[in-house]
C-alpha cells in the first residue's frame, strides 16, 4: 500500500513515533526517521530495517529545538528528495523548568510548535510535489483551552504542563490553518490525538510528568504506542484518509472537535505571523541560558544499511534554503 512512498517522521527514536515507523516500514514505505541521537537513532533503525518490506529506512540527525538544525535537515532533505509522501510532526517534549532553545525560544514552544512549523514549511513545495501529499500532526486531548497570544512563551506563569498544552493546541491552531492555506490542492493537513501512552515521554520530562504517566501506567490506562500511533498510520497511508483535511482525530481515532479556541480563525493567523516572527528570530548559541537537554546535533544523513555502529554517518550536503511563507 505505502511502497516507494516516501515519509519522514520526527521523533522517530522511541514510542509513538518508532511505532509508527514499524508500521510504515511494514506497509512498505521509505522511512525517513529524523533523530537528535545517534545511538538511539541507530537502534530504532535497526527496529524498522527488521520488518521493513520496502526500501531500508534512512535516519537523520537533527535536534529541532534548533532552527539552524532544522534548516540544516531541510537542506539535506532538499538535496535528495524530490517529493514527500508523508509527512509526520510526532518530535514533542516538556521541560520542568522554563528554558530558552538556542534561538532564545521557550523550549517547550520552540520544541513542539516552531519545529514543526518551520519544517513544514520549508518542505511544504516537496510535499506539495506527491501524488496525494499527507501532512499528520501528532497533538494531545490536554491541549489548553485559552490562549494568551501576548504571553506564547510564558514569561508569565510558566509551567510544565501549561507550556505542554499550549504548544499542543498551537499544532493544532496550525493543522487548521496550514489545512484551509492548501485548499485547491492534493495536499491534506490532520491531526490527532494518540491518548496516554507508554513512552519515554514521562521520564524525559521528570517531575510532576513523570510521576503522572508512571501512575497511570500503574492503573493500566496507558496504552501501548503501537495502538497509540494507529490513528497516525491511518492518517499517513489508508486510502479512506485520502482527500480528508482539517480535521482532529480523538484517542479513539475518530475524528473529533479540539476544544474551541482551536476553531478561532483570527487566533491562527495571528499564531502564524508570529511563529514566522519566532522563525526569522537570528540564532542567539552565545548567549542563550545553558540547557539541561544538550547541545544541538547537526543534521547527518546515517546509512540505512547495514547500520554499522563503527561507522559515524557521513555528513549531509549542506546549502541554502527558503524562507518560510
Ligand atoms: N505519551 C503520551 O501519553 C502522549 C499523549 C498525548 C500526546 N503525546 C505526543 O506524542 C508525541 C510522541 O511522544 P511519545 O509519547 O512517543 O514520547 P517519547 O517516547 O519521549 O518520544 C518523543 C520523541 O521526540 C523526540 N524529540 C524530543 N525533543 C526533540 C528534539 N529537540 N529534537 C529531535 N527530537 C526530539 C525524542 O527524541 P529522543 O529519543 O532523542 O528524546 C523522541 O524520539 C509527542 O508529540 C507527544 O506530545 C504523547
Amino acid at each position: 500500500m505505502m511502497r516507494d512512498k516516501q515519509v519522514l517522521i520526527t521523533g522517530a527514536s522511541s514510542g509513538i513515533g518508532l511505532a509508527m515507523a514499524i508500521e510504515l516500514g511494514k506497509l512498505g514505505a521509505s522511512v525517513l526517521m529524523v533523530s537528535r541521537d545517534p545511538e538511539r537513532a541507530r537502534e530504532a533503525q535497526r527496529k524498522v530495517a527488521r520488518v521493513a518490506t520496502g526500501a531500508q529506512p534512512t535516519v537523520l540527525l537533527a535536534d529541532l529545538a534548533s532552527q539552524a538544525d532544522v534548516r540544516r535537515l531541510v537542506a539535506d532533505l532538499r538535496a535528495s528528495t524530490p517529493h514527500l509522501d508523508v509527512l509526520i510532526n510526532n518530535a514533542g517534549a516538556a521541560f520542568r523548568q522554563r528554558q530558552l532553545s538556542i534561538d532564545g525560544i521557550e523550549r517547550t514552544l520552540a520544541t513542539n510548535h516552531v519545529a514543526p512549523f518551520l519544517l513544514t514549511t520549508l518542505l511544504l513545495d516537496r510535499v506539495r510535489a506527491a501524488p496525494e501529499g499527507r501532512i499528520v500532526n501528532v497533538t494531545s486531548g490536554s491541549h489548553i483551552g485559552a490562549i494568551d497570544l501576548d504571553n506564547l512563551e510564558l514569561e508569565r506563569g510558566y509551567r510544565t504542563l501549561r507550556a505542554y498544552s499550549l504548544s499542543k493546541a498551537c499544532n493544532i491552531l496550525f493543522t487548521y490553518e496550514l489545512a484551509r492555506r492548501l485548499e485547491g490542492t492534493r495536499v491534506t493537513a490532520n491531526c490527532f490525538d494518540p491518548g496516554p501512552t507508554e513512552s519515554n515521554f514521562g521520564a524525559s520530562a521528570g517531575g510532576f510528568l513523570s510521576v503522572v504517566q508512571r501512575a497511570l501506567g500503574l492503573f493500566r490506562v496507558l496504552r501501548s504506542a503501537q495502538v497509540s500511533g494507529r490513528a497516525g498510520v491511518h492518517l499517513a497511508s489508508s486510502p479512506e484518509a485520502a482527500g480528508i483535511t482539517g480535521k482532529y482525530f480523538a484517542r479513539n481515532g475518530k475524528p473529533a472537535k479540539s476544544k474551541p479556541v482551536t476553531y478561532d480563525r483570527e487566533v491562527a493567523k495571528r499564531l502564524w505571523a508570529l511563529s514566522e516572527a519566532l522563525c526569522s528570530r537570528r540564532s542567539t548559541a552565545a548567549t542563550a541560558p545553558a540547557s539541561s537537554e544538550g547541545h544541538p546535533t547537526r543534521s547527518r544523513n546515517m546509512p540505512s544499511s547495514p547500520p554499522d555502529p563503527a561507522a559515524s554517518g557521513n555528513l549531509g550536503r549542506r546549502s541554502g534554503v527558503p524562507t518560510p511563507r
